[in-house]
């Protein structure tokens, strides 16, 4: 098993493969969710201590009746959840190819063609954004990691003895954004959260009159967020005007575009990420809008070399010897990371087989989606929108005939329950948010296998779990 022969790699890539292509051509008649427990899940596999080892079909007939039905489908075409991507085959082979090179991306030396692959790959991302030639960055495990990596960076852009360093970013930012702000030291209450006007987008006016205060209590302002796509909304920050602020100020701008920058590759969304190729950095992650399979986030910085200020180190077991440019490039100078898988393969082979016109009309398709569902609602008398849509983030409420006379907070407790028994249900999967204080179900379309039929079969679950749940009460 550790070192299997040619005919056994052979059997496990055959019995592997049509796992694969089962699985995905089963994949609609499944349910997205499956309710379970922990006993349930351990009842199915063996805890003891394995001494001696199993075959491989026994491990496979594990993972296809134990693992596989009590997962969460991701890559169901009615998984509307967080914001969560299918994955595709072809980046399933990438990892496999990856696995198999085991290459490590620690620096060029160390894995040559792979880091020189990351480098391309990370530099079409660039151009995709729209920055500056000498932009540059690096794959990392998700937006978390990115989020980390860029405010590390623009922290090493400020004098931290002269005052507390302060942070803005709206108060629709994600949570990575605090947590970065807790680890890096800055600490939790340095960071201001800004007004978001009626679109959930960050209010100027706002951002203007914290940072002036700030600096007159004596307060060191050096840095504002931007969002390019809120994960409750999935409102785009107003990205130019933000730059301007910062520019004032003297700030470092980063826009976290996890979720939507990528989003800028389909036309009739472009317009919304005008200025983000301004910013000092970006967090972007192919893992949710590039559809691929966790894990692959990618920070990408205006001037590298601030980055490399913040987290070259160079110890004696590091040290490179005859080596000049490009040939001496350390990965772990841009990020906080020593040994890196390679990621760039799934990427790189993404981008390359599927080509950007396929990619671009993917994401069309999924904002059209979106658009959909939202003038479904706007027409029905049995829901309401929640928050306009601008990508592929819907959020709104089922408010049937009996609801209509009762208070928000009644239509917030039957909108409560019915996105847990939906979820239970299994034929669409939802997750929530709160916004302006009331609860509101919430979408994102991230999949290429989604259309529009999807989006009415959603509602339509919604009203048949809402029936069965009224007459349950
Ligand atoms: C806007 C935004 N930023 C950051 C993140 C964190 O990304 P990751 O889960 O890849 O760490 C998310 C995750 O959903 C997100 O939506």
């Amino acid at each position: 098993m550790l070192e299997p022969s040619a005919d056994e790699i052979r059997d496990w890539g055959n019995s592997v493969t049509q796992f694969m292509i089962d699985y995905l051509g089963g994949l609609r008649d499944r349910p997205v969710y499956r309710h379970t427990s922990s006993r349930e899940i351990r009842s199915g596999l063996d805890s003891k201590l394995p001494i001696k080892g199993i075959d491989f079909d026994s491990l496979l007939k594990i993972f296809r009746d134990t693992i596989v039905p009590f997962s969460r489908q991701n890559a169901h075409p009615r998984m509307f959840g967080y914001v969560q991507s299918p994955g595709t085959p072809i980046a399933g082979f990438a990892d496999l190819l990856a696995s198999t090179l085991n290459a490590n991306l620690t620096i060029w030396r160390s894995a040559p063609a792979p880091v020189e692959l990351e480098r391309l790959t990370i530099d079409w991302i660039r151009q995709i954004l729209g920055f500056n030639a000498e932009a540059g960055g690096l794959f990392v495990s998700g937006g978390s990691m990115a989020n980390l990596a860029a405010l590390a960076a623009a922290r090493q852009t400020k004098e931290h003895s002269l005052g507390h360093l302060r942070m803005y970013a709206s108060s629709a930012t994600h949570f990575s954004i605090t947590k970065a702000v807790a680890l890096l030291g800055i600490g939790r209450e340095n960071m201001q959260n800004v007004a978001v006007d009626e679109h959930f987008k960050m209010r100027m006016d706002d951002l203007v009159a914290k940072i002036t205060a700030d600096t007159e209590a004596g307060y060191v302002p050096f840095c504002v967020v931007a969002n390019a796509g809120t994960v409750d909304t999935g409102a785009v920050d107003p990205l130019r005007e933000i730059r301007e602020v910062a520019n004032r100020f003297e700030l470092w701008m980063h826009v976290d575009g996890s979720y939507g920058a990528f989003a800028i590759l389909a036309r009739s969304a472009r317009k919304s990420f005008a200025g983000m190729e301004q910013a000092d950095s970006i967090a972007l992650d192919p893992h949710k809008w590039l559809y691929l399979p966790v894990d692959v986030g990618c920070v990408i910085y205006r001037d590298p070399e601030i980055a490399r200020a913040t987290f070259a180190h160079e110890a004696e077991y590091t040290r490179m010897f005859g080596e000049e440019a490009d040939e001496a490039f350390v990965c772990w100078d841009y990020g906080p990371e020593l040994s890196r898988r390679f990621r760039a393969l799934k990427v790189w082979m993404l981008l390359k087989g599927v080509g950007l016109d396929r990619l671009s009309a993917a994401i069309e398709s999924n904002l059209a989606c979106a658009r959909h569902l939202e003038s479904m609602v706007q027409a029905s008398d049995d829901f309401e929108m929640a928050a306009p849509v601008e990508l592929s983030i819907f959020c709104f409420r089922h408010v049937p005939a009996q609801f209509r006379n009762e208070s928000p907070e009644a239509i917030d407790a039957f909108n409560e329950r019915l996105l847990v028994a939906s979820q239970r249900d299994g034929s669409s999967y939802l997750s929530n948010a709160t916004l302006g204080g009331r609860f509101a179900l919430r979408g994102c379309v991230l999949n290429y296998r989604t259309t529009l039929r999807d989006m009415e079969i959603l509602l339509d679950d919604l009203r048949r779990v809402a029936k069965s749940l009224r007459n349950r009460a």
